[in-house]
């Protein structure tokens, strides 16, 4: 069952096509992720899941109906899309900007009720940033800055989650934060999400489905396990590597810093090591 796919999707910006009749189905209740190098196509093609952009042609499809077809607020209810580099209102405090997550969900007779602040008070102590509630956000770090956008995107409270990067500009610790938040919506609220990473290891770690793009076209998708492979790698991102198992999850994991040099067997030095050599290094069986 899928209640959001995309059917013949041809997407544009003026008369650049970026994708051309893409199809895509969504998993239900699983995190799909989209990988690929930059300007391949992954910020365009998730947009049009959540109504941001306008398919040149095609149809994005919400449980069955065409997305273009539907109101606003019964798509605001369902779908959440955190973009890329969201921009807020200037002098707008944390706090007001994670409720208005809840817009979709209030009504002209009732402005704000208790649930709106359960999900509100839920989202902000998920992503840690309620102590920041009365801070101004154009006044915060990067990082902060990501989390209390998440939080709105959380605060909507919808059954598909669409993010965008919701990595960038975090530091380690909190990048694991808010993977590990994604995981648990999946896993104890059923959410759909899809997320582009551009972290191919933490792609292969959180991804139930992996999507692989290149230039606006899907080139593999499928577990991790079957997706990420040396070739794969080598043929999305024209880097030679090696693909092992992740020592604490076992997904796969590609190093990445590849050597250049290798030692050649019998003669003692190294030698150059191409990037062909190295895309045919045997595969360690996971
Ligand atoms: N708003 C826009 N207007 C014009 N071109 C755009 C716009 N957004 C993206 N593009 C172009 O579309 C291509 C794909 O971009 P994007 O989907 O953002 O890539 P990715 O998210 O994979 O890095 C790039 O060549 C980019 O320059
Ligand atoms: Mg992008």
């Amino acid at each position: 069952m899928t209640r959001l796919s995309a059917r013949a999707l041809t997407l544009a910006y003026e008369d650049r096509v970026v994708v051309d009749g893409l199809d895509l189905a969504v998993p239900d209740g699983k995190v799909t992720v989209i990988v690929g190098p930059n300007a391949c196509g992954k910020s365009t093609t998730l947009r049009p899941l959540g109504r941001l952009l306008k398919p040149r042609s095609g149809a994005v499809l919400l449980d069955g109906a065409a997305l273009s077809s539907l109101p606003t607020r019964q798509i605001a209810q369902t779908i959440g899309l955190l973009p890329q580099s969201p921009v807020a209102r200037e002098a707008i405090t944390v706090g007001d900007l994670v409720a208005r997550g809840r817009q979709p969900h209030q009504h002209w007779w009732q402005q704000w009720s208790k649930e709106d602040e359960r999900a509100v008070t839920d989202a902000m102590a998920r992503t840690s940033v309620s102590d920041l509630a009365d801070r101004p956000v154009d006044e915060l770090s990067g990082g902060q800055r990501q989390r209390v956008w998440i939080a709105m995107a959380l605060a909507q409270d919808t059954d598909l989650l669409l993010l965008d990067e919701p990595t960038t500009f975090l530091d380690i610790a909190h990048q694991v934060e808010v993977l590990d938040l994604v995981r648990r919506l999946n896993h104890d609220r059923g959410r759909t999400v899809v997320a582009v990473l551009h972290d191919l290891n933490q792609a292969a770690r959180y991804a139930d489905h992996l999507i692989a793009m290149k230039a606006g076209r899907v080139v593999a998708e499928g577990p991790p396990s079957e997706v990420v492979t040396a070739e794969l790698v080598h043929e999305v991102f024209g880097l030679a590597s090696i693909v092992i198992p992740d020592p604490v999850t076992g997904s796969p994991l590609v190093p990445q810093s590849t050597p250049i040099t290798a030692p050649v067997s019998g003669s003692g030095c190294a030698s150059t090591w191409t990037t062909k050599d190295a895309y045919q290094w045997p595969r360690v069986s996971l």
